[in-house]
């Protein structure tokens, strides 16, 4: 099932405030596709339906956290109202977020809090949203997972528990709809989309997520729960930050942090964008995004037992 147009279709994007989410808003408006996003972050999700305005187009911004069923149930009520729709075409369920790194030393609640933004904001939506898919007679549903649905660590040293668990069973989820849908809801396919490393400000927004403030505001008693002492002597160790740093100098780590990440990543969420629309386009269930993502998928999966020897992975990715 290709999609050879967006044009005039209703589009459903979570976690539009920022990042692929914007970008995919941003792309969708232009292909003439009329959009409903939302977002934690409801100044951000309404700056994004502000700059994407075209000729036929609606795009609206909405608040909703979709860690929380009841808030993803009053977004659906409104965008079928201001959109005067009866039912959604595609459904890019992209909201994300890291933290709770650690099952062993991370707080449960952080791990928790993670967890239930990753999966249970894919799961609420996706239950929220397939009866007005299946309405459509064409709905795609368009699951963000990530390479940390194929491979469940950043590297030696670097656990990334709660985010790893979580894009594992996005994954699962997506791939166990595959036959389920064409069984049962033969209209409406399922993509699964598992980006590498794509620059974005996800490592700020997702402290937002947790509750906190922007990094510049971060109090040092929420920078000392960020980052405590074992992880401060970790980064001291690798020579990221001056022993005796100062709590100014951990919030400026943070800032560069977040910037490095956006603006060093080899692939922009601009370009991740138009590769998930071409992939949803062509009627791929399964997006890669950047070379880094297909090494390590290739990786992986020609020798599983190798995933975590990184000397051995990241000899088999060096090419
Ligand atoms: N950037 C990467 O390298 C990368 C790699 C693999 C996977 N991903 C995944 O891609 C998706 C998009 O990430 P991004 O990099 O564009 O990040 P981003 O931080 O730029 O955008 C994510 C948006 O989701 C919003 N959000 C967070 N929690 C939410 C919640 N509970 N309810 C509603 N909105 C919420 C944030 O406010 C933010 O605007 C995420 O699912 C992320 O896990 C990103």
């Amino acid at each position: 099932m290709t999609v050879d147009s967006f044009a005039g279709k209703l589009a459903v994007v979570t976690g539009g405030g920022s990042g692929m989410g914007r970008e995919l808003v941003r792309q969708l408006a232009a292909q003439g596709c009329s959009v409903a996003a939302c977002d934690l972050n409801a100044d951000a999700v309404a700056a994004t339906a502000a700059s994407a305005v075209a000729p036929g187009v609606l795009v609206t911004g909405h608040a909703c956290d979709v860690s929380d069923e009841a808030q993803v149930v009053r977004f659906r009520d409104e965008l079928l109202a201001e959109h005067g729709r009866d039912h959604v075409d595609l459904v890019f369920s992209n909201a994300g977020a890291g933290g709770g790194e650690s099952f062993v030393t991370s707080r449960r609640e952080v791990w928790e809090r993670t967890f239930a933004i990753d999966w249970w904001g894919v799961y609420y939506c996706a239950r929220v949203f397939l009866p007005l898919l299946i309405a459509s007679g064409d709905g795609v549903l368009v699951n963000t997972s990530s390479v940390n649905g194929l491979w469940a660590s950043l590297g030696p040293g670097m656990p990334n528990h709660a985010y790893s668990t979580a894009k594992f069973a996005v994954r699962g989820f997506s791939e166990a709809l595959i036959e389920d849908l064409r069984s049962n809801a033969p209209g409406v396919r399922v993509a699964v989309v598992m980006p590498g490393h794509v620059g974005t400000d996800i490592v700020a927004n997702s402290i937002r997520a947790h509750g906190l403030p922007p990094l510049e505001e971060l109090t040092d008693a929420q920078l000392e729960e960020l980052i405590p002492a074992e992880r401060r002597a970790k980064l001291i160790g690798a020579g990221l930050l001056a022993e005796g740093a100062s709590a100014q100098e951990l919030r400026q780590m943070l800032v560069r942090a977040n910037a490095d990440f956006r603006d060093k990543a080899p692939v922009s969420a601009a370009q991740a964008a138009t590769v998930i629309l071409d992939g949803v386009r062509s009627g791929a269930w399964r997006i890669l995004v950047g070379e880094d993502a297909g090494k390590i998928d290739a990786a992986v999966r020609a020798k599983p037992e190798a995933a975590y020897d990184y000397a051995e992975l990241f000899s088999a990715l060096a090419p």
